[in-house]
């Protein structure tokens, strides 16, 4: 898929097949999120890979209402970070953290693979299953997986504002 298709394709798919990823296209996909741009480079990521489904349904409880579909992912990608010293740092790691999202969702719909974001709330869960040290925290989950429900074909109307309310021109 070109760049832009990956864009207009990319959807939070929630549904996985039983087909699991190959280990070289999700390491595709972590490297899309390595090279992510961050604040002074500083690439506060660390990304702990989880594939196993018994560890997947116990980290699926980390954040039960909306991560769900973690259970049922080929794989899962966890974000997990130092713990910010002050607002500002947690503010510039939530910014540098979304763009990461958007390189490994884009990177996985490039290979025809369905993604969907995961919010964390029991980080006692989360540090149970993914074992990161005291000091760190998962900030969000990535689950990953063929999609169930229909393949990635770029959206033609998208579940969005419309450009022309989006977008001001010169100024407001
Ligand atoms: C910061 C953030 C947190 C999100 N958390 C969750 C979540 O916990 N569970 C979930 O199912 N979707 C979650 N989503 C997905 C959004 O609901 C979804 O991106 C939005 O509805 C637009 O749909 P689309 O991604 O299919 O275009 C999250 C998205 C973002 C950006």
């Amino acid at each position: 898929m070109q760049t832009l298709d990956s864009i207009q394709a990319r959807r939070n798919v929630r549904q996985y097949t039983d087909q699991p990823i190959a280990r070289d296209d999700l390491e595709r996909i972590l490297d899309a999120g390595r090279r992510t741009p961050s604040a002074g480079n500083w690439q506060p990521w660390n990304f702990v890979v989880v594939t196993d489904r018994d560890e997947l349904v116990e980290l699926a409880k980390a954040w039960e209402r909306g991560g769900r579909h973690i259970a049922k992912s080929a794989a899962t990608i966890a974000f997990v970070v130092k713990e910010p010293d002050d607002v500002r740092q947690r503010d510039l790691l939530m910014y540098d953290l979304g763009q990461a999202t958007t390189n490994i969702m884009l990177a996985a719909a490039d290979l025809g693979i369905g993604s969907g974001h995961s919010a964390v709330s029991d980080q006692t869960q989360a540090q149970r299953v993914l074992g990161f040290p005291d000091g760190y925290f998962a900030a969000f989950m990535i689950g990953l997986g063929y999609p169930a429900d229909r393949p990635l074909r770029p959206q033609l109307r998208p579940d969005r504002r419309p450009l022309a309310e989006v977008v001001h021109w010169g100024r407001w």
